[in-house]
């Protein structure tokens, strides 16, 4: 095997041998795809000033996300059916993110459990709330994170309907997969992903099977989506979950200022600026280009995130220099996972860790803490 120097050489490893339903359910957006390229695409087109003659010895990336110490600003995006692009996906990406000192949040769509996160490492995870039309199960979610010592609970706006990813539905996404023949024959060229799914027990949603009345047989994601994801939420469900919650609320999806407005009136502690990798709302702007009029109509009343089109180390700087005070990796994490297992997230990990600490030093800095507009050109 070549050596593994950058994101890409991960993701190139993770097509290999991630069966393609699932590789493709990671790398794609909806419809035209315009948004999910944007995201990487505009994170190229920003430049950054270098400085000389600055001493730049002693470095560090610590700082906090939510009041939480990270190792740096950078935390586990929740994405949906981890634990199909390798068995038990979602524990090894927590063990890895918590070895590393960063936060891992887990998804409602996981396929390991809440249960099984926190049987499996010792700090606390966050947890990712969607809203359902079944309140019941959403407030049993709500009390299992609590009872997981989960930190942080990530509530996602975004996703009251879905957007059209032409991929799944040319693959007939579906979890566990259907055994056709195309299926088959594919599986068999990943040997190693099919002996991991056959050493495992968690092959079907973790959160939900066992845990709503007359979902026994769900097999599409899409599906689902479609009839329990609530059309009709409003600023008013947000407060009964917050309330119901009690800790640190994330309010992730947020594109629009008078939005991040109306989160600062919610009381939540962050928001994520994120048009959900590219997988909603085609045509909406990447998240770094949407980031610096929502920081700036917020100010320091709320923290801001964002997620989207990380994939370096640079695009960490990028995101924190224009308003982030931290941001979230989905698929720079998947493709470690789909290559090496926890192996694999390590790697991500270390990659864009090193690309931050160097990229901040050629840039005259040795705090992340104090990054701000001035290390890009404009
Ligand atoms: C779910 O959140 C997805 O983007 O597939």
């Amino acid at each position: 095997m070549s050596v593994i120097t950058h994101i890409e050489d991960l993701r190139v490893l993770a097509q290999k041998r991630v069966p393609r339903m699932f590789y493709d359910y990671v790398d794609s957006g909806s419809w035209t795809e315009g948004t999910y390229r944007a995201n990487a695409a505009d994170f190229d087109r920003i430049k950054l000033r270098q400085r000389v003659a600055v001493n730049i010895e002693h470095r560090s990336t610590r700082t906090t996300m939510v009041g939480i110490d990270v190792a740096m600003p950078v935390a586990i995006a929740p994405t949906g059916m981890t634990g199909m692009q390798r068995a038990d996906g979602e524990i090894l990406a927590a063990k890895a993110a918590e070895k590393f000192g960063i936060p891992f949040t887990l998804p409602t769509m996981s396929i390991c459990s809440i249960e099984d996160i926190a049987a499996a490492t010792s700090r606390p995870f966050w947890f990712q709330l969607y809203v359902m039309r079944d309140r019941d199960f959403m407030a049993r979610l709500i009390d299992r994170a609590k009872a997981a010592r989960c930190s942080a609970l990530v509530l996602t706006l975004d996703l009251q309907i879905i957007g059209q990813r032409h991929k799944d539905l040319r693959n007939g996404l579906s979890v566990p997969p259907k055994l056709s023949l195309r299926n088959l024959a594919d599986m068999a060229r990943k040997p190693r992903w099919c002996l991991g799914m056959l050493g495992t027990k968690r092959r079907n949603f973790g959160n939900v099977f066992g845990h709503v009345k007359g979902i026994e047989t769900m097999r599409s994601l899409a599906e689902w989506t479609n009839k329990q994801f609530d059309p009709r939420l409003s600023w008013a469900d947000i407060e009964w979950i917050r309330k119901r919650w009690g800790g640190k609320l994330i309010l992730k999806g947020i594109q629009d200022a008078e939005d991040a407005q109306l989160a600062v009136a919610s009381g939540a502690d962050a928001l994520i600026v994120s048009n959900h990798g590219g997988r909603q709302l085609d045509g909406a702007p990447s998240s770094i280009a949407a980031l610096p009029a929502i920081a700036e109509a917020v100010g320091r009343k709320i923290e801001v995130h964002m997620d989207g089109g990380i994939r370096s180390g640079q695009d960490v700087l990028k995101a924190r220099a224009l308003g982030a005070k931290g941001v979230y990796i989905g698929r720079s994490m998947l493709y470690g996972l789909g290559a090496m297992g926890e192996a694999g997230v390590t790697r991500a990990l270390q990659i864009i860790h090193r690309e931050l600490d160097l990229t901040m030093a050629f840039c005259g800095h040795t705090d992340v803490e104090k990054i701000d507009a001035g290390v890009v050109r404009v």
